[in-house]
């Protein structure tokens, strides 16, 4: 049975960054498979090539852009190639994210504009860019990828965690000024999905513990498990949400376990 021609994303054109990441490269496959074009964006274009040769071989259409979003001036260039590869843009998928985890006292000056160059402004570059292109095209569409961290922090992560609260309130702010020009912007709330990202999070064996007694769900998340929500927020199926953050936690925000500390247990 075929899906609900709601949650197609036929004759769409998307520029998807960080496309060469654990999460961006299952979004680059489901995306082209869900009928878009897409633009695949990754420091380097051997970090995505591979994906769009897979694309193409199934007869979709995929291009390969390499540039460093942490240049602001970079952003810029990368819509507008991508505009013109695409011969416009109806969607933008930002996926790009990079983090040190340090104690608060150990962040560095470096540290601090690292993290915030690519989470925080290179999100806001971008998005500035595609506003042109996304309000010609009728029906535009930008899903971000920001963390459960915007709203339940861990130790070793506030920079990364204030950037991607910044990433979850520019969602806010944009759609509120673009959803005149028929921009719908939304964001994805993941807690710790299972990646080389997060390994020194979930590869320690007390972590693992804690992720396992914390979520409801019992166990991380696995990249996959992003698709789906960032599809229905990019489609038709979503056409009346905007600004909203989806949260991705296996449940840790639904509330705690108060029995997990009696004695016994
Ligand atoms: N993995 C998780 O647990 C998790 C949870 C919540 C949110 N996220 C967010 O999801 C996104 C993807 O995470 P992932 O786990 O796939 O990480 P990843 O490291 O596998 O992918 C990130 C991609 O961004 C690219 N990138 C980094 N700096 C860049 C720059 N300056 N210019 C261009 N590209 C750059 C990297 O090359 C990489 O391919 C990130 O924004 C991350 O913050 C991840």
């Amino acid at each position: 049975m075929s899906s609900h021609p709601q949650f197609s994303l036929a004759g769409r054109r998307a520029l998807l960054t960080g496309a060469g990441g654990a999460i961006g490269t299952v979004l680059a496959r489901g995306v082209a498979a869900s009928g878009a074009s897409v633009v695949l964006q990754d420091l380097t274009p051997d970090r995505v090539s591979g994906t769009c040769e897979e694309i193409q071989s199934l007869g979709g259409t995929a291009h390969a852009l390499g540039s460093d979003l942490a240049d602001p001036t970079n952003c810029a260039s990368v819509v507008q190639q991508a505009t013109e590869l695409l011969g416009g843009l109806d969607l933008l998928i930002t996926c790009a994210g990079i983090n040190r985890r340090k104690p608060i006292d150990e962040v560095s000056i470096d540290d601090f504009n690292a993290i915030v160059a690519v989470n925080m402004r290179s999100v806001f570059f971008l998005s500035q860019a595609a506003h042109a292109p996304l309000k010609a095209a009728g029906n535009g569409s930008i899903v971000h990828l920001s963390s459960l961290s915007a709203k339940f922090s861990f130790n070793t992560i506030a920079v990364y965690a204030a950037t991607k609260a910044a990433v979850s309130s520019m969602t806010r702010s944009f759609a509120r000024e673009w959803a005149q020009d028929n921009i719908r912007v939304n964001c994805i709330e993941p807690s710790v999905v299972k990646t080389e990202f997060t390994k020194p999070l979930w590869g320690e064996e007390h972590r693992q513990r804690w992720f396992d007694a914390t979520t409801p769900i019992g166990r991380l998340s696995a990249p996959d498990e992003m698709l789906g929500a960032v599809l229905f927020l990019a489609s038709d199926a979503a056409s009346y949400i905007t600004g909203q953050s989806i949260v991705i936690d296996g449940g840790i925000l639904a509330g705690a376990d108060w029995d997990s500390y009696l004695d016994d247990k």
